[in-house]
C-alpha cells in the first residue's frame, strides 16, 4: 500500500481555512493508499477521527511531560489522535539547528510513546557523486536511528527528501530517488538486518505535485510521497492520491 503524507507546515493561518482543507481532503475514496495529514498542532484536536485519514504531528519533543516551555510531547500527540510524527525535517535541521543527536532522542521518544515515525533524511546539495550523497544520508540514518530496537523499525518510515528539491519546484528524478531508496534499504539492512532493510518503507519528498508525481508513485521501490506545498490545495492533493491507483512494477532487491 502506498503512503501519502501531507505536510502542511505552518499553514493555513486560520482554523476556518484548516477545516475547509481537511473537509475537502477527506473525500478521498482510495483504499489502496494510506493518507496521513500533518497539520499544525493547534488544528489536531478539532479534526474528526475518520477511517480514511490518519493524523500526524510535524515534530515532537523527547520527553512526555515536564517543564519544557513551548514544546509538544509525543504522548500529547498520541492522545490527540496522531498515529504518526514527522521528525528530522530539513526545515527543522536548518532553522532550529536540530542535529542528528537531537533527532535521535525524538525518534526514540516518539516510538516509545507508540507513534510511527516518518524520519526525513537528504543531502543539502546534489553534487552528482552518489558516494558523497550516500555518505550524508547514511550518516543521518546512523545518527537518528542509533539505539532504536529492531522490533521498532516496523514503525519507522524513511522519507528521502533532498533539500535542494524542497519547495523549489524542481523534484528529483524517479530513477535517482530509486537509487537512494535502494541505498537506504541497504543501510538499514546493515544496521538492523537484511530482512528489515528489504522491508523498509521509503518515501520521496521534494516538490511533488499531480504532474510529476506519477513516475514516483508507479515505482514499486518507492513506497509513497511526502507532499508539502501541493498538499495545501485539496484538488491537487486528491489528484496525487488518485495517481496511486496506477499499477506498479516489481520491488527491486537490495543486492
Ligand atoms: P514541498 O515540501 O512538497 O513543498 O517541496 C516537501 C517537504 O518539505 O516535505
Amino acid at each position: 500500500m502506498k503512503i501519502i503524507v501531507a505536510n502542511w507546515k505552518m499553514n493555513p493561518t486560520h482554523l476556518v481555512e484548516a477545516k475547509a482543507l481537511f473537509n475537502a481532503v477527506k473525500k478521498i475514496s482510495s483504499k489502496k493508499t494510506e493518507v496521513i495529514v500533518c497539520p499544525p498542532f493547534l488544528f489536531l484536536p478539532v479534526f474528526p477521527k475518520i477511517a480514511n485519514i490518519k493524523l500526524g504531528g510535524q515534530n515532537c519533543f523527547w520527553e512526555n511531560s515536564g517543564a519544557y516551555t513551548g514544546e509538544i510531547s509525543p504522548l500529547q500527540l498520541k492522545n490527540a489522535g496522531c498515529e504518526y510524527v514527522i521528525l528530522g525535517h530539513s526545515e527543522r535541521r536548518r532553522h532550529l539547528s536540530e542535529t542528528d543527536g537531537v533527532i535521535n532522542k525524538k525518534v526514540k521518544a516518539g516510538l516509545e510513546a507508540g507513534l510511527k515515525v516518518v524520519l526525513c533524511v537528504g543531502e543539502e546539495e546534489r553534487v552528482g557523486e552518489f558516494d558523497l550523497e550516500a555518505r550524508i544520508v547514511g550518516g543521518q540514518l546512523e545518527g537518528a536511528l542509533d539505539g532504536v530496537k529492531k522490533t521498532q523499525m516496523r514503525n519507522v518510515v524513511i522519507a528521502y527528501e533532498p533539500v535542494w528539491a524542497i519547495g523549489t519546484g524542481v523534484s528529483d528524478t524517479p530513477n535517482q530517488t530509486l537509487q537512494a531508496a535502494i541505498f537506504i534499504r541497504k543501510k538499514i539492512g546493515e544496521m538492523f538486518g537484511r530482512n528489515i532493510g528489504q522491508e523498509q518503507k521509503v518515501l520521496y519528498g521534494g516538490s511533488v505535485n499531480s504532474k510529476n508525481g506519477k513516475p514516483f508513485l508507479q515505482e514499486e521501490g518507492i513506497d509513497g510521497v511526502l507532499v508539502g506545498g501541493a498538499s495545501l490545495n485539496a484538488g491537487e492533493f486528491l489528484k496525487i492520491i488518485d495517481l496511486t491507483r496506477l499499477p506498479t512494477g516489481r520491488m527491486p532487491a537490495i543486492n
